[in-house]
């Protein structure tokens, strides 16, 4: 176990980020009821998914980490459940495809409630009042009452979290997650999409594929793993108190794991080496993500990884680089070869995301070609170092938003009006997401082809 650590311990390190709940007792007694609750996640999921993640490290997987930038209490339906789920699987199955290697699926849901903002405050005409901080915290309205920070979030955000997980554990061990079904709503989307034509070469070898498989015999009724899917959930976990509450110890191994999800991340912000965050995470054993900014020092990082992998166990650290388009060249190889250099072994992990935030007619949005060129530096540079891009990391969502703007259906900076729903970051939309699935794809066969060709000439 972590010397000196116990799921506590964090209280007494500098914190950043950290909501001001004016009942002290009352955060107590929500936090005090929240550790007697069931876990929602067990050690040996955890354990299973860090395995996954070990062989993505050694190059021989790929990991997909998607979903909201923050669930809300407002749109917890089973229809926007189901949608996120398909639209995730999907994605999943064209870059098995184009990676030809198993992809780890990991949703950021059921958990992901804690946000982390730039501003404590925000002003609307001449009121000041609190910074909206996620929906385990207070509300969005622009009122006093709805942005007081209340504990009782917490308990909705616990049940939410357990029934979304029940409902997603349902879609991918029940049938729903079939192969045949994401095939067919795969070759839906390529007939809808205006750049139809452009996916249907990859569609086309997957369907060549699916009817080899079918005619050696390989099917979903004898083949579990063609009718069911591991899925795993992740968040942000911001809100120590919360996550404190859930900490337990494995009967097992005797060790300590966060049960609030089966894989977390520590912030861009709230990554200090000697703060509470990192505290916390250093003494659970799940496996963890590090969001990887701009202004981390390869220095700073491999002090990181000493304090969060002192054991450098392959699958325990994800590292999710956000650096922005135009940042990840000069910031990515420097990072890369520190953590070669020392031997480290990391998933690396794309963020194209929260690097490439612009502003447009008062709306937060992300232009689809930044999203998409940064994941392409991110592969290329890479490929230059010897190393394996082991995943990327998106917010997104399964309904048609209009959020992000580009990609096929090129949303414009007039069409974000339509349907922003966001509470939080903008996403891509389902036609979005799939499409970068497929870009993707596309260039990790690419850059397979390149490979045998120099092998073979
Ligand atoms: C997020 O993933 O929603 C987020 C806030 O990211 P970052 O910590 O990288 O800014
Ligand atoms: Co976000």
């Amino acid at each position: 176990m972590a010397q000196n650590w116990n799921p506590s311990s964090w209280r007494h390190k500098p914190i950043q980020q950290v909501p001001e709940y004016p009942d002290k007792a009352a955060l107590a007694a929500t936090e005090a009821q929240l550790a007697t609750y069931p876990p929602l996640v067990f050690a040996g999921e955890a354990r299973r998914l860090k395995k996954a993640l070990a062989n993505v490290s050694e190059g021989k997987g790929f990991l997909l980490q998607g979903g909201d930038c923050a669930e809300s209490f407002a749109e917890h339906g089973a229809d926007t459940i189901r949608d996120f789920f398909r639209a995730f699987l999907q994605m999943a199955v064209v870059l098995t495809f184009g990676a030809q290697l198993p992809v780890v699926k990991v949703g950021r849901i059921a958990g992901q409630f804690a946000k982390p903002r730039s501003s404590a405050f925000e002003k609307q005409g001449d009121q000041t009042l609190l910074t909206y901080r996620g929906d385990i915290v207070n509300g969005t309205e622009f009122t006093e009452e709805s942005r007081t920070p209340n504990p009782e979030r917490q308990i909705m955000a616990y049940r939410q979290s357990a029934a979304t997980l029940n409902l997603l554990r349902a879609f991918a061990m029940g049938g729903y997650a079939n192969l045949e079904n994401v095939h067919q709503w795969m070759l839906g989307f390529v007939k809808d999409s205006p750049q139809g034509e452009r996916y249907r070469k990859l569609a086309d070898r997957i369907s060549e594929t699916m009817d080899f498989m079918k005619a050696v015999g390989i099917t979903a009724d004898n083949n579990p793993s063609l009718r069911e899917t591991d899925f795993f959930t992740s968040h942000e976990a911001l809100l120590l108190g919360y996550e404190e509450a859930l900490t337990r110890v494995d009967s097992t191994s005797g060790d300590w794991y966060a049960t609030s999800g089966h894989m977390i991340w520590i912030g861009d912000r709230t990554r200090q080496v000697d703060h509470a965050h990192v505290e916390y995470f250093r003494g659970i054993k799940n496996p963890i993500g590090l969001k990887c900014g701009p202004s981390l020092t390869p220095d700073n990082l491999i002090e990181l990884i000493d304090v969060l992998n002192p054991a450098n166990e392959a699958g325990r650290l994800t590292l999710i680089c956000r650096f922005g388009h135009d940042k990840v060249a000069e910031s990515l190889p420097k990072l890369i070869r520190a953590v070669e250099r020392e031997g480290r072994k990391v998933v690396w992990s794309c963020d194209p995301m929260h690097g490439n935030t612009i502003t447009l007619n008062n709306y937060k949005t992300r232009p689809f070609e930044r999203i998409l060129s940064e994941v392409e530096s991110f592969f290329q540079i890479h490929r230059a170092e010897g190393t394996h891009p082991g995943g990327i990391h998106i917010e997104m969502t399964g309904k048609d938003v209009t959020e992000c703007t580009g990609g096929a259906r090129a949303v414009t900076a007039d069409d974000l009006q339509d349907r922003y729903h966001t509470h939080c970051d903008p996403r891509l939309n389902a036609d979005q997401a799939l499409e970068l699935a497929f870009l993707l794809a596309e260039r990790m066969k690419g850059g397979r082809d390149e490979k045998r060709l120099a092998a073979n000439g």
